[in-house]
Parts: structure tokens; sequence; C-alpha cells
């Protein structure tokens, strides 16, 4: 692991990607023995934002009550006429999606963020769901809590499927499974013009599209920032257009719920809790600019080439910029996960899906080709 570096640039890059090519390094505080390929579950936070971080903490810890009740919010004593730091995180974060502050919270993760919106729908018995066979487990275990009608569609069927039961459709905007990135604009486009909700699970996306979320077309969405946008674990956002807001409750009910309240208040205060990652959020926006992403890209498709090489494919569809899902021959997935790691020191997920087997290795800007090296030889070895 080391800065990336060394790889030609591919052409054809989106221009959001290829107008970043410029490189500074930046510290990580990763184990140097392991070859981590599994940011997409669990991102790295860079030195920079993680010394931020843990300012920050220190800050409230010397003086905890100014911290939480004055300079956080304008909700329980007077900031002198200052939103709060609060405020101040959630509109640098609505500024890199591309939305209205006023239309973003802040929110532990994007699971969170979709358990208000899921759970406030008030499915009734006939209600459909319409949603993908790629979404994440979690997620799904969310929807059968509140014992919706899921019926899975191929994504590009889907909008087709709209029919007079539909009460919402559900889609990742990146999967999870197998790392593909879906068409949401025109699902959410389809969605709209039938007169349905439209739900996003953008859980991967900050940080590895470019989102404009006024643009993109969607009722609601919500993603983690703890990913691909490298903040501290702990960082997420719910996303909606403002005619969503009254009826999406918090998954706490706490001081910001009373009759006046906006949409930050209802949802910003779920009893005491450390706010630090959140404030930590514009900090990582700044260093996730100083970023090679395009070195990152060409990595993956570098490694997506000598994994096919080997005989193992992608899983076919527009791939995600900086994660790959790989298609291996059958087998158990849990002890090769398991292998990789103790025998080689490669973190990389192996799961089983619909009786396949599939690797996802992830590209962080950490990543170098001694890592991918690991990963293929590691495979040659135990395939
Ligand atoms: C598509 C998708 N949605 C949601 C999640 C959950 O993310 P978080 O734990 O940050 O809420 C994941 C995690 O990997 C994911 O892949």
């Amino acid at each position: 692991m080391a800065g990336s570096g060394g790889h030609t640039p591919l052409p054809a890059l989106e221009p959001w990607l290829a107008d970043r090519c410029e490189s500074t390094p930046v510290e990580w505080l990763l184990d140097p023995d392991v070859a981590y390929l599994n940011h997409g579950s669990f991102g790295a936070c860079p030195v920079p934002v993680f010394e931020e971080y843990q300012r920050l903490q220190r800050e409230l810890e010397r003086e905890p009550t100014n911290f939480l009740a004055r300079r956080l919010t304008e909700w329980f004593w007077d900031t002198g006429g200052r939103p709060g730091l609060l405020a101040d995180a959630q509109a640098a974060l609505a500024a890199f999606v591309g939305a209205r502050a006023a239309d973003l919270v802040l929110a532990p993760n994007a699971t969170s963020g979709l358990n208000a919106v899921i759970r406030s729908l008030r499915l009734g018995p006939k209600d459909e769901v319409l949603t993908t066979a790629h979404e994440y487990g979690g997620l799904l275990r969310t929807w059968e809590f509140v014992r919706a009608n899921l019926v899975l569609c191929e994504p590009d069927a889907l909008v087709d499927r709209i029919g007079p039961s539909t009460r919402a459709v559900f889609v990742s905007h990146i999967t999870s499974p197998t790392a593909l990135v879906l068409p949401v604009e025109e699902i959410c486009a389809g969605a709209r013009e039938a007169g349905v909700l439209s739900i996003v699970d953008g859980a991967h996306a900050p940080g590895q599209v470019e989102l404009d979320l006024d643009e993109l077309g969607a009722d609601v969405y919500a993603g983690s920032c703890h990913k691909w946008l490298c903040a501290p674990k702990g960082t997420g956002f719910l996303w909606t257009r403002p005619e969503h807001q009254s009826w999406i409750e918090p998954v706490v009910i706490s001081w910001g719920y009373h009759g006046e309240a906006d949409f930050a208040e209802r949802h910003g205060w779920l009893g005491t809790r450390d706010p630090a990652a959140y404030l930590a959020v514009p900090k990582a926006i700044e260093v996730h600019a100083t970023f090679d992403l395009d070195a990152c890209r060409a990595l993956a498709d570098d490694a997506e080439r000598r994994l096919a090489g080997l005989g193992l494919p992608r899983i076919p569809g527009v791939p995600a910029p900086f994660m790959r899902a790989i298609e291996l021959p059958p087998g158990d997935a849990a002890e090769l996960w398991r292998r990789l790691y103790d025998e080689f020191r490669v973190e990389v997920p192996v799961s089983e899906r619909d009786g396949r087997r599939i690797l996802r290795f992830s590209i962080g800007p950490y990543n170098d080709e001694d890592d991918v090296d690991r990963l293929v030889t590691a495979l040659r070895q135990l395939l």
C-alpha cells in the first residue's frame, strides 16, 4: 500500500474524474501489512480527517455544555444569530451532493436515514414496493420489518412493472452485492410520471460518483459519508424533496419533535451523542478533493482485467468506478474469505448470492499495484 501513481490515465473517464488527476499524498491509519480491498464495506479515514474528528472531540470534552448546547445548534440557547456547527456541516455536505441545505439532515449512516423513511411509510397490505435483486441485505430486513410486499424486478424492467398497487420504488444507486451503477435517473423519472414515490439507497455514491440531488429526480435519497467520502465512521445523510419532509418521522423522538420544528430540528437531536464525526464531514470533503480518483479507477480497471485473465469475469452491467464484483467458481465463500485474510492478509469480501460465489474488491486512494498483485496471487493459489 502506498500513494497511487504509475498508472496511465484511461480515456473516456467521466469529466468529474478526469478533472481531478492531481494527487496530493495523504496519510492513512491502515495496517501496512494488510492489502485492504474492502473500502466499500468499511471505508478508511485519512489522517487529517481523523485528526479533525479528534480535535472536535477534545473541544467538546473541554466544555461539554458550551459545545453541545450553545455552539452545536440554535435549538437550545441563542447562538447569537449563527446557525451553529451542525448547520455548517450540513450546508457543506448539501453543497457537495448538489442539494439545498434545508432538504438534507445528517444521519449516522444510510441505514438510519432509510429506516426513518421506510418505517414512516405505513404501507397497506395491498401496497407493493418494486425493487431489484441487487439490494443491500440490511435494508431488506427493514422492509421485512414493516411487512412490505417487495416485488423484485430487473433494473431495466422496473418502470414498466409499475402498476396501480405500486406505492414506492426502492433502488440502490450503486449496488452492494454486484457493485453496479443502476439507472436511477430513469427509474426515478418513471416513478414520478406514474405518481409513485422513489427511494434511493445511495450508501456507495457520495465520493464515488458525482451527485446532484436537486436534479437526480428522486423523492428520497440517503447516503453514507464514511464509505467513499472517507469521513469518520457514523456519518451519513437523509435528503428528501420538501413535500416529503412532514411525513418522515425521525428514528428517535426527542426534543426536536414539536409543532414548529423544521426537518433539520426534528431529525437533528437523537438524545445526547458525540457529534464530532458529523462536524468533521467538511474536512473529509476538503481532503477528498485532493485524491487522485483517476488513478483509483485505472487501478480498479487493471485489477478487473487481471482477474478476467484468470477466468474470473466481472458481473455484467455498468461498473462502479472504484468497486467491482467478480464471479468465482462455485465453492465455500466463507472459507475463501477466511483463507484470503489468514494466509495472504488480503481483506476482501467473498459472499454467496443465488448459489454464485462473488468477490467484491474496492480500490481506495491508498491502494496500489502491490495490493492487486497480492489479490491475484492469492486467488491463483487458492482457486
Ligand atoms: C447499498 C448499501 N446500502 C446500505 C448500506 C449500509 O451502509 P451503512 O452501514 O453506512 O448504513 C450498504 C453497506 O455496505 C450498502 O452497500
